[in-house]
Parts: C-alpha cells; structure tokens; sequence
C-alpha cells in the first residue's frame, strides 16, 4: 500500500500498535544513538516494572497525519534530541515540520485534533549551543496547541553540563508515576524478558558465504550493491593518503584523503563525512573474555527478535566476535540504568548488592567510576574484582549497549578542487588515567591512526598493542579502507565569493575552513573576484601543532592579499593567547567587514571557545558603534538569524 514504508511495514501507528498489542509507543528523533538508547530503556522499563506493553519506534517510519486517532487508554512517548543549530535529527525533520507546520491537516479533521493523545516527552540537548533543546520545547510546544496532553513534565538533558544520564534518570521516575496513575498502572516486582533470542547456527562456519562478518555492506564488497550509499548504507571507501600534521612527539593530527570516486557519493564544502569505526581488538578481548564468550567467539548464531516491533540492530547470521568488534559501543561509559539491569546476573550475592548499590545510589556510582574511564568491561571487572559474569543473557547485552556509532568530521577539503576525495582532519583522542598504565583512547581516531600507520607501513602498525581487524575476516577490506557516509550541512560559503569571510577555527576547528580556503584559492586562480578572506587559527605552539602550514603559504600565493592568517600561539609566551584575543585586536576591521555583510564562522570547541568568541564579537560591536552591550547582544542575534554567523561545533 501506499502507506507502507520500505520494509513494507505500515506507517499507520496506530495501526501498528492495534495489529501488535502495544498501548506504548516510545518515539525517537536519534542523530547519535543516544535518544534511541533512552528509548529502548523506557520501553524495557515500561514492560518490566509496568507490564505495559511497549514499542520503540523511529520517527521516519511512520505518519503522523493520523495521530488524531490515537487511542485515549494508551500513551505515546517522544524522546527527542536537538542536533546543531536548533535542528530536528535527520530521522525527525518530516515529523517536526509536519507538527510545526502552519496548518497541520489530520485525517479526522476534529478540533482539538488531539484532545485523545497522552504523551510523554524527554529531549537531549546542549546548553553551550543557542537552541538549547529546542525540539522538545517545541514539540511539546505545537502538542499541547493542538489539544494533547502531556503525562508529568517534559524533561530536558543537558550533555553541555555533561549530566544527560543523570537528567534522564531524575525525570523518569515522577514521569512513570504520573503515567500509572494517569493508566491505572501496577507496578510489579520487575522481571527480565529477553527481547531478542540467540540460536546457534551449527551447520555454519565463518566462511560460510550467509555470514556476516561485521562487513558493514557486505553487498557492496560482493560486487551487488551500487548504491545509493547513505546512513543507512554505508561505502567502503578506500584511504588514498594519510598522513600526520603534529611535529609534536606526544600528540597526533591525522590527515586523511577519503576517495568516494567509486560510488555516487557527493559532497559540497562545508558538509559532514560520518565514519563508521571498528572497536580495538584488545577491548574486544577483554568484553569477551569476561563474559566468558571468548572460546565461542566465532560460532555462528543467529538473532531473532522475540517480539514482532523489536528490530536486531546488526544482520545475522553472525559471531559473537563480529557483533562485538563492530556493532556495539563496548569502549563507551557504563550507564547507571544498565548498572541496575546488570545487578541480576551477578556472579555472586555480594557483587549482587554491590551493583545494585552503584546503580541507586548515584553519587556512589560517580565516586566509584568518575576518575576511571571505564568501559563496561572494565567497570564489570572492577566490581567484580577480576570474576567472570558469565550469567548475562546476550540478549540483555544487545538490548542494553548502544549500537557502535559513526563519527563525524568536518570535510577539510573543497568539493570543487576535489569532489570525489574527501578530507578529514581530526586530533587523535587519548587521555592519561591516574593509576592505570594504559591510557583511555578514542575509538573512531586510533582506529583510523592504526590504518594510518599501517598505510605507510609505519614500524608499529597497531599502535598501543591494540589490534584491528582492519583487513576484514574474510580479508574482503583489501587495502585500506573505512565504512563512510556524507552528511550535508548548513554551514556554507557565501554564494557570491566576492563577500568577504571571517574564519574562527582553533585546533581541528581549522577543519572545514582549509576547505573553505582551499574553494576561494581556486577561484582566484580561475580569475574570480574573491572577497577578503581572514582566517583566526590557534594551537598551542607554533613548531608543534601547527597543522597544514606550508599549505596556507600556497593558498596565500593564489589568495594573495586577499588572504590573511591570524595567528594565537597559546603556549610560547608567559600569558595564554586565544584566537578571541586576536579577534579583538583586530575589532576596527572586524566591525568593517561586518558592516559589509561579511560572513562570520565559528568551528570547534562548543563548550569554551565558540562561546567565549560570541561574547568578544558582542563586545567589539559594542564598543565599535557604540551601541549598549545589550544592542549588541541583539545585533549578533540576528547574524545568527540571517546566517551571517555560523557555527560549526562540537563537544
Ligand atoms: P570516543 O571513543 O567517541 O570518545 C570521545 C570522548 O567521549 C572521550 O574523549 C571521552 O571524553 C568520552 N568517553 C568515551 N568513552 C569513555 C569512557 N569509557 N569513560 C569516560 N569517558 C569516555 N573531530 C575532529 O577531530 N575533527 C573534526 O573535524 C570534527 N568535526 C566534527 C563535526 C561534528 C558535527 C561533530 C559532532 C564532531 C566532530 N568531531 C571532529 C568530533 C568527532 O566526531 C569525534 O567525537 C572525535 O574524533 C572523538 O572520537 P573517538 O571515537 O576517537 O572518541
Ligand atoms: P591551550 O590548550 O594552550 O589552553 C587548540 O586547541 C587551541 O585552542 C590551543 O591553543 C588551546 O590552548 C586553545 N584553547 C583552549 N581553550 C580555549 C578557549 N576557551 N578559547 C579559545 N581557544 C582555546
């Protein structure tokens, strides 16, 4: 039917929930898997401590032109994450204009439309960006115009403060008593039902040809698939250069040449490209081993969702070391929620108490695990001083770690110099723990600093003694190759290259700006009129972190005066120097090149720097038009409106 989305499933909810006997559908809008996470833990909780009966559903899957129609006795529950400036997640952008759009049709055409709808609603944000969680706001905003009605408060996690988890768990509890009171619900003595059911594939063997063996397209690498490569679909792209750009000993910046020419992929400058990594075998190891896995690791099985609206996260048949070295978070902190959960298999009476404590008791939970970093593993391990959990259901593994998740990184590369080569620049991530011997290291960067150094065929190969299966089991990865997809973005040259541009870009928030450089020196030596061209850059120092710096001596040359570099070494002389800094400096010309609609952009560090440059720019057009700070405030408001200010930023 027309109304079937493309698995040939309905896209009629209530339908759905009619056909499959659900009364709760728990809705996400997830661009990182963490408000798909919170989701399925509602629904666990919902179905264990309630008995209701629950569902998880995508925001994409479904129609909402029919939500009118949604029973009075059941419930529906939004968690909903605000992406970048404001935004909807990519699988909540036809909801949220369907919902906030001027005129909202339903199908009955009642008024209020949806005087039946009880809901529930819970965003994730960030409180160092401006919108902050706009979308549940929102959301809950346009629901309760139009008649529904919300069961406790609409809750709001803050990642900017770092205490999303904690928000999440304060919210929920008053949210599920109002929700029983509101349904008459019970709660019950909560029991673990296994969502999902492992068989074993006796007759299979890793080589067999219906294995999955973690290939993130496995069609594309049997020659079936040409595409479209999206999200959902990721290419196999080989790495056709890498190289580093710290001469620093102790720290590394990778260079990264992406070449998509062999499939449909585009990109225009500015825009994302999402990687999709591959745990360290040494962690991979550690998780198996001590869920005692390890001698099963390569026995086939398959993963068979119990229950009709349960989805398996990862194509099966399958082994236990693929599903664990490629398609769960395993290297992630360990979630109080999932602390609780665990409490159950606990290999001992003792270890028993003690994890139910962690997971009640939350400032003993921050205590315990705060300064460790530890991944669900090693805090298992650490609880349990060394004893294996061997009573874990993997089903209870599956339901509760989050699926791995791609990264992203800001193209460092121009899309009309190179179109089908895409350029990423990223820091790689490693942190020194007080009391342990190895540091904690970011998954997606040493795993791409591995294919770094084994693409040039460095000494060390697998650096850190950490492994990766980067060739691929069946040694289907040939050469040196990543999972990778495009994201576009809002974050764009002015279309006229005869504007000029400010460029605020410290550390890899240099990334998109060599891109933008990279477009503008191009046109310039095809003969374009380009604008004034003024890029902030800081690092530490200048002999040690100084990315791409004989590069933007020969943009300079094409650029000419056009170009300028201005320069924040923060650790060569006695007082720390800041890319905000300079900018003041610089406050007559800024003010000018304002004044004249130049665009001003922001990458990086979200949480200090583009805040803190937010409020030099503030005060530098205060002062240089001598307007109150207040003006000001609303003069650098509406850039932001206009789209004369853009941000790039992460956390
Ligand atoms: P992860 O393993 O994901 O760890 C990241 C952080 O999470 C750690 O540093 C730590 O603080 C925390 N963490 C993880 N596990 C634990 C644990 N067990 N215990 C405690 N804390 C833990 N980065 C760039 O370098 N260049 C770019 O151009 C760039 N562009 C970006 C653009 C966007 C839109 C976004 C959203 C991000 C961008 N990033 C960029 C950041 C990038 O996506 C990654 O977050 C970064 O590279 C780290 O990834 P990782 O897998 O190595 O680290
Ligand atoms: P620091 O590490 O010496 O403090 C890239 O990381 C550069 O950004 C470094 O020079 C770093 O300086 C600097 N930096 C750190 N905090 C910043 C902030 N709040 N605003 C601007 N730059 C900052």
């Amino acid at each position: 039917s027309a109304n079937a989305n493309k698995a040939g499933r309905t896209r009629n909810i209530v339908e759905k929930m009619e056909e499959s006997g659900k009364n709760c559908v728990i809705f996400y809008g997830s661009q990182t898997g963490t408000a798909e996470d919170y989701a399925s833990r509602l629904a666990k909780e919902g179905k264990s401590r309630f008995g209701l009966e629950t569902m998880v559903a995508d925001l994409e899957e479904y129609d909402f032109d029919n939500l009118d129609t949604f029973p009075n006795d059941k419930v529906a529950m939004f968690v909903l994450a605000t992406y970048g400036e404001g935004e909807p997640t990519d699988n909540a952008v036809e909801f949220y204009e369907f919902l906030t759009g001027e005129d909202v049709a339903f199908s009955e055409g009642s008024d209020p439309a949806l005087e039946n709808l009880n809901y529930v609603a819970f965003g994730l944000g960030n409180n160092t960006y401006e919108h902050y969680n706009s979308m549940v706001r929102n959301v809950d905003k346009a629901l309760t115009k139009l008649g529904a009605h919300r069961i406790g408060d609409a809750g709001e996690g803050d990642d900017g403060a770092g205490t999303m988890e904690e928000d999440f768990l304060a919210w929920k509890d008053p949210m599920w008593a109002a929700l029983a009171s509101k349904m008459g619900l019970e709660e019950r003595e909560a029991v673990y039902e296994p969502i999902f059911g492992i068989v074993d594939r006796e007759g299979l063997t890793p080589e067999s040809a219906e294995v999955y063996l973690g290939e993130l397209n496995k069609m594309q690498l049997e020659g079936t698939n040409k595409g479209p490569f999206n999200a959902h679909n990721p290419y196999i792209a080989p790495i056709s250069e890498s190289r580093e750009l710290f001469s620093a000993k102790d720290r590394n910046c990778l260079h990264l040449d992406i070449d998509v020419s062999g499939s449909n992929l585009s990109y225009q400058t500015g825009d994302h490209i999402a990687v999709w990594p591959t745990n360290p075998g040494a962690e991979v190891d550690r998780f198996l081993d001590l869920l005692e896995l390890a001698d099963k690791r390569n026995h086939v099985i398959s993963v068979k969702a119990l229950e009709p609206t349960a989805k398996v996260p990862f194509p099966t048949p399958t082994t236990y070391d693929a599903i664990v070295r490629y398609h769960l978070e395993i290297c992630a902190p360990v979630s109080r929620q999932f602390v609780s959960t665990l409490a159950a298999f606990a290999p001992s009476e003792e270890i028993k108490a003690e994890m139910t404590r962690l997971g009640n008791d939350k400032d003993y939970f921050h205590e315990k695990t705060g300064p460790h970093y530890y991944n669900i593993a090693r805090f298992l391990s650490a609880v349990s001083k060394g004893e294996k959990w061997t009573k874990i259901p993997f089903s209870a593994i599956i339901e509760g770690i989050t699926k791995l998740q791609p990264r992203y990184y800001s193209i460092s590369s121009s899309s009309i110099v190179q179109p089908k080569k895409i350029s990423i620049t990223a820091v790689v991530e490693s942190q020194t723990i007080p009391g342990r011997g190895d540091p904690f290291r970011g998954v997606a960067t040493n795993y791409l600093f591995a294919l770094k150094q084994k693409q040039n065929g460095d000494e060390n190969p697998t650096p850190f003694g950490q492994t990766y299966e980067i060739t691929g089991p069946r040694n289907k990865y040939d050469g040196i190759h990543v999972p990778v997809h495009v994201r576009h973005s809002n974050f764009k040259l002015p279309s006229d290259p005869a504007k000029p541009i400010i460029m605020i870009g410290p550390g890899t928030g240099v990334a998109p700006f060599r891109g933008f450089i990279q477009e503008r020196a191009q046109q310039a030596k095809n003969g374009v009129n380009v604008g004034r061209t003024i890029l902030f850059f800081g690092c530490r120092k200048s002999t040690e972190d100084f990315m791409y710096q004989s590069e933007w001596e020969e943009y300079k040359e094409a650029l000419g005066d056009k170009f300028e570099m201005v320069t924040a070494f923060s650790r060569e002389g006695p007082k720390k120097v800041y890319v905000q800094h300079r900018l003041k400096e610089r406050a007559k010309e800024v003010n000018e090149l304002l004044l004249q609609k130049a665009s001003f952009y922001v990458c990086g560090d979200a949480a200090n720097m583009a805040r803190e440059v937010n409020t030099v720019l503030v005060q530098l057009i205060a002062e240089g038009r001598g307007v109150t700070e207040q003006k000001a405030e609303e003069v650098v408001k509406m850039m932001r409106s206009t789209n004369q200010y853009q941000e790039d930023v992460w956390s």
